[in-house]
């Protein structure tokens, strides 16, 4: 056996073992998060905790929820936009809407949701197809503090005005700042949009399927995970999904190489809309 003394080889240890931690402590599941994006986010914690070492990060995240909350914003990137990707939504509207139309109830699951950019542009799309009214989200995440942000619907006037050109490109009906106030330099989203959602802490690492959905939108959240994770994450979806219902992922994201590659077909194979076979 070829032994290794490196310094390399200690942070491979040490990430591990934070890992290790963090799932004992505090039971969120980042062992099956693609090791050079976690390497990364830990890296960079590592300058903003001033920490030389991962285990001193360890430490400290072990001693102190608070930090752990801290590190928790780092590791799970809560980034989103709304009507991220503008074709996506425009084809969502021309050739998924027309076939939930024909349910005479949805249910829709955005797993992964972050701050709610995603679902409060979801709940557009669906109050202009006139589906809204029939329709219950669930918008589930693993970070609280995203989702709290969700909740409240508030977001900075700076971004909404970037949002406008991409509500526009998405296929939008109506004038963008009929959907919110404006206030103080932000944007408080009409609340009459998350009437029927419900948020929840939900992981796609380690919970099971909650409810059959008609579509699920997942985006920009398998890129992190391994294959091992994101095969179970797709059979959460093939599991919860309701005969022929509709799977959308990022721009990055396919089904195609994963253990369930046969059991989603693409619709708008560009834009990431599958099918359930
Ligand atoms: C980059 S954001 C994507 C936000 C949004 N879906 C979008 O495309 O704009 C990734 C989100 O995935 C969430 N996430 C990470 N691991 C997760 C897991 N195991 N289960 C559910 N959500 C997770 C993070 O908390 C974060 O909010």
């Amino acid at each position: 056996m070829e032994r290794n003394f490196s310094v390399e080889r200690n942070s491979e240890i040490e990430l591990r073992l934070l890992i290790e931690a963090i799932y004992l402590k505090y039971s969120y599941d980042f062992r099956d998060y693609s090791g050079a994006s976690i390497k990364r986010r830990v890296n960079h914690a590592l300058s903003q905790f001033e920490c030389n070492t991962i285990s001193a990060l360890q430490e400290k995240v072990l001693r102190d929820p608070a930090a752990f909350m801290q590190l928790l914003q780092l590791l799970t990137i809560p980034v989103s936009e709304m009507f991220r990707d503008p074709s996506h939504f425009l084809a969502i509207r021309k050739e998924v809407v027309p076939l939930l139309r024909t349910y005479p109830s949805l249910k829709i699951w955005i797993a992964g949701c972050s701050t709610g950019e995603e679902v409060y542009s979801m709940a557009i799309v669906l109050r202009e197809e006139g589906l809204l009214d029939r329709t219950v989200i669930y918008a589930t995440d693993i970070n609280p503090r995203s989702l709290e942000k969700a909740r409240q619907g508030i977001f900075s006037m700076e971004n909404v005005r970037a949002y406008t050109a991409n509500y526009q490109q998405a296929g939008g009906q109506c004038s963008f700042a009929d959907y919110y106030t404006a206030a103080y330099g932000y944007a408080i989203f009409d609340k009459t949009l998350r009437e029927n959602v419900t948020f929840a802490d939900h992981s796609l690492a380690t919970d099971s399927v909650f409810s059959e959905t008609q579509l699920i939108s997942c985006r920009n959240v398998l890129i992190y995970f391994n294959k091992k994770l994101q095969d179970r994450a797709f059979g959460l979806f093939h599991e919860s999904l309701c005969h022929r219902g509709f799977l959308v992922l990022g721009s990055k994201e396919t089904p195609e190489f994963s253990a369930f590659g046969h059991q989603f077909e693409p619709l708008v194979k560009l834009e990431r809309i599958y099918r359930k076979s």
